[in-house]
Formats: C-alpha cells, structure tokens, sequence
C-alpha cells in the first residue's frame, strides 16, 4: 500500500467507529485530490451523517470563549503568543497587544491561505475596527521593509518562498492601500513584533493576557459561534468542522 492508501484505510477505519458518517468538506483535501471529482466517502451502512459534535475532537462548552478555541481547537500558540510578548516588552499600546495575540488565528485553526484576511473577518464583530484593519494588512506588510521602524524582509520568507519570490499583484495593491492608510503603523507593529525565530524553551502561557483579552475582545455572552454575528458560523466551523451541512 502507497502511504495515501494507508492514510485511506486508517481514516476508513476510524470512520467506521464513528456512529455517524463524516465526509470532508473540499477545501480540507483539495490540491490532495482534484476537487472536481466527487468526494469520497465510506459507506453509510445505514448510519446517520454527522451533524454537530466529532468525537474525535475535545467537546467545546456549550458558550465557548476565545481561548476555549486557543485550548481545544486550535494548533501550538507559541508564535502568537511570543510575538504578543514581545509587543508587550516593546511597549505598544494595548490594542496592539491583542493585535499580536490574535493576528494569525486563522492558520492556528482555520485557513493558512490568505491568513491576515480570515483572522480579520472571525475576528471583527468583536475587536476594535482599527485591530481587526491591522491584522487584515499585516499579511502583505509582511513582504515589504520599512526600515525606519526596523522591519526588514524576513529571512525565512527567503527560505520559505526562494529569493525570486514577488508579491502578487494583489498583495501589491493592499500594501500600497495599507501603505498610505491612517491605521498604517497598527499593522506595520503587528509585523515588527511577529516573531518567527521563536525560542522553543521560552513557554508563554495565555492567561498571560487574560486582561488584555478581558478589556479589548467583546466575549459573546451566547459563546463564539452562537450570537448571530457576521462571523459567528466561521467560529461554529471550527467548533464542528466535520458537520454535514
Ligand atoms: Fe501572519
Ligand atoms: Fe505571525
């Protein structure tokens, strides 16, 4: 068997344990497999599809708050929480604080591609407007210097996308805009202190900021993913991402 095979037959077989049928939604394994062809998915032998929680997954309160996410549905934090360290060591404005903390949520539990703009979208209905702009543009300010505030291109970027790597032209375009916007330096910090070479003996932990997230993050009383905002069902996503529909 090839190792995808083996994959298969692994996650066919723990999907038989399952009492519900989980099919994959296409982004989850889009470029693995060609998208336009059917999804694949075992048989139901009569079994019902999922439609709330994976058992897979740890349970989420019935009223999750964000670091209920940070806890159990989302990747290592380190970054996140080591770049908003820095920033609170580099003395930024508090709001700031929280723009580091958060500013890649996307990639530590939803979607790596185009990372500054989903962070910004889960997180607008409850930050400050100028927080959720800052984290939308961190991600083209990241391909372009600013000396004057220190930020230089990062070399892992080098190591990462090869030295002849050019930003797209829409990565261009939202620089330019950022470039020449009011809110600018808010997403120009966010990039000074994202902080890649990471010590991995350094061990941030997130009540760390539980005030700053206290003063500066709207909680939901209803829990992320139930209080009807224009985010809430990306945050029920993340919370279920194996539902049917
Ligand atoms: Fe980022
Ligand atoms: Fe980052």
């Amino acid at each position: 068997m090839t190792t995808l095979q083996r994959a298969e037959a692994a996650e066919h077989a723990l999907s038989q344990e399952l009492d519900r049928v989980v099919v994959k939604s296409v982004i989850f394994t889009s470029g693995e497999r060609d998208p336009r062809e059917p999804v694949k998915r075992p048989p139901d032998d009569g079994r019902l599809y999922m439609m709330g929680h994976d058992p897979r997954l740890p349970k989420m309160p019935d009223r999750p708050t964000l670091f209920d996410f940070f806890r159990l549905r989302f990747g290592p934090s380190a970054h996140l929480l080591q770049s908003a360290r820095l920033a609170v060591k580099n003395g930024v404005d508090e709001k700031i604080v929280l723009a580091c903390l958060l500013h890649d949520i996307a990639i530590a539990g939803f979607i790596r591609s185009d990372h500054g703009y989903w962070s910004a979208q889960l997180l607008e209905p409850y930050v400050d407007e100028e927080v959720a702009w800052g984290i939308r543009y961190h991600q083209a300010l990241r391909f372009f210097p600013d000396e004057a505030v220190g930020y230089r291109y990062p070399e892992l970027y080098l190591k990462l996308f090869g030295a002849d790597y050019v930003p797209e032209p829409h990565i261009q375009e939202a620089y330019r805009y950022a470039r020449n916007h009011k809110w600018y330096m808010t997403s120009r910090l966010i990039t000074v202190n994202d902080l890649y070479s990471f010590d991995p003996t350094v061990q941030v932990e997130l009540e760390e900021f539980t005030d700053v997230v206290g003063r500066h993050f709207r909680q939901p009383k209803e829990g992320l993913g139930f209080d009807q905002s224009p985010a809430a069902h990306m945050w029920r996503t993340i919370n279920w991402p194996t539902r049917y529909l």
